[in-house]
């Protein structure tokens, strides 16, 4: 049996249900003929009560990452994760990282790993519905025309609930609650999170070097209870869209609220599933629909990132 030595950044939301996961799928794993060794985790408060498997090593000293094969980064931020990954990047290790304002933000610094298959990021656009994985590889063969896409599970939430009656506030308050929101919510509710992971995709169907400065984005914090309640009186539902689309021969990437009629994919999908229209000429209309915020299901992501990892397939590659 080899062992394989990983190092966790976080263990908030979805860091701790990663380390769950990891456990849960040690057979999994174990059929690999490899045991997962979890070095260390690091966190901000290493006394933090937290819903783990028992004697994972919690700590506030990076250094255990020097001994990883293989980091897991589910911290968030930006300089602060960059800083502690880059060593792992520039010695030719392995990264796994669900964090799209990094991979958006930052792409100058690591597109060249992208390129050499060593970042993995399918939890970073939609949590675990898969859809990077397929358009780093299947959909390649296609000629993308168009994609028009609800990312952002908080913003999602907050419309829902607000169709209900329940105020934006009280709403928004919920989905932090639940784990949801990115801190600071200014990143969900002013459209930068679905802005983010909208750069992400396009960097697989539209242009590898995709800029997040770019897209055009408009948040949700100015969509009142009498605009949720008069688009339901009309058959429609308010959500935040995001789209790429080719304008005068030019990608335009645009995050804005929309209403759209009650029989529109990204309405039908169901109230809190994040969706996916996808077009492309050979392959056609494509719909992806799941679960695009919490816990596990960003685990989910990542752990089946980990298995390609241990299997030996790349991570995913951008355009070139
Ligand atoms: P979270 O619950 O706030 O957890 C963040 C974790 O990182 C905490 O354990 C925190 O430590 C640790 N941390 C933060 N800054 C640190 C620092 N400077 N030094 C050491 N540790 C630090 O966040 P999350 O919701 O799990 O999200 C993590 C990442 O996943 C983000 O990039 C987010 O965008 C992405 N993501 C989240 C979701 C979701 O549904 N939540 C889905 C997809 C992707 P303490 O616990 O000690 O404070
Ligand atoms: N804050 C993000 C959202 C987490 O609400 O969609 C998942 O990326």
């Amino acid at each position: 049996m080899r062992t394989v030595t990983v190092g966790l950044l976080g263990c908030g939301t979805v860091g701790q249900d990663v380390l769950n996961l990891i456990e849960r799928r040690s057979g999994i794993f174990a059929d690999l003929g490899v045991k997962i060794e979890v070095a260390g985790v690091l966190v901000r408060d290493a006394e933090k009560a937290r819903r783990i498997p028992a004697g994972i090593p919690l700590t506030t000293d990076p250094n255990f990452l020097q001994e990883c094969g293989v980091v897991i980064e589910a911290m968030g931020g930006i300089e602060r994760p960059l800083a502690l990954l880059r060593p792992s990047l520039r010695s030719g290790r392995a990264v796994i990282t669900a964090n799209k304002a990094l991979l958006a933000e930052c792409w100058e610094e690591l597109r060249d790993y992208a390129l050499d298959g060593k970042l993995y990021y399918e939890a970073s656009v939609m949590a675990g519905t898969p859809v990077i994985g397929p358009m780093s590889t299947v959909l390649r063969a296609s000629t993308f025309t168009r994609l028009q896409a609800v990312l952002n599970g908080t913003c999602l939430y907050i419309l829902t609930q607000m169709e209900g009656g329940k105020s934006y506030e009280a709403a928004l308050a919920e989905a932090q609650a639940l784990g949801y929101a990115e801190d600071p919510p200014t990143l969900d509710v002013g459209g930068f999170d679905t802005a983010h992971k909208l750069t992400v995709l396009a960097r697989f169907c539209a242009d590898g070097n995709f800029k997040y400065s770019s897209v055009e984005v408009q948040g949700i914090e100015g969509v009142t209870l009498a605009d949720v309640q008069a688009a339901r009186a009309r058959g429609e539902r308010i959500k935040l869209v995001a789209e790429l689309d080719r304008v005068n021969g030019e990608w335009r990437g645009r995050v804005s609220p929309q209403s759209l009629p009650d029989t529109h994919p990204l309405c039908n999908a169901g109230a809190s599933r994040n969706a996916m229209v996808y077009e492309g000429e050979e392959c056609g209309t494509l719909i992806f629909a799941g679960g695009g915020a919490g816990g596990m299901v960003t685990a989910s992501a990542m752990v089946g990132d980990l298995l390609d990892w241990v299997i030996g397939f790349p991570g995913h590659v951008p355009l070139h």
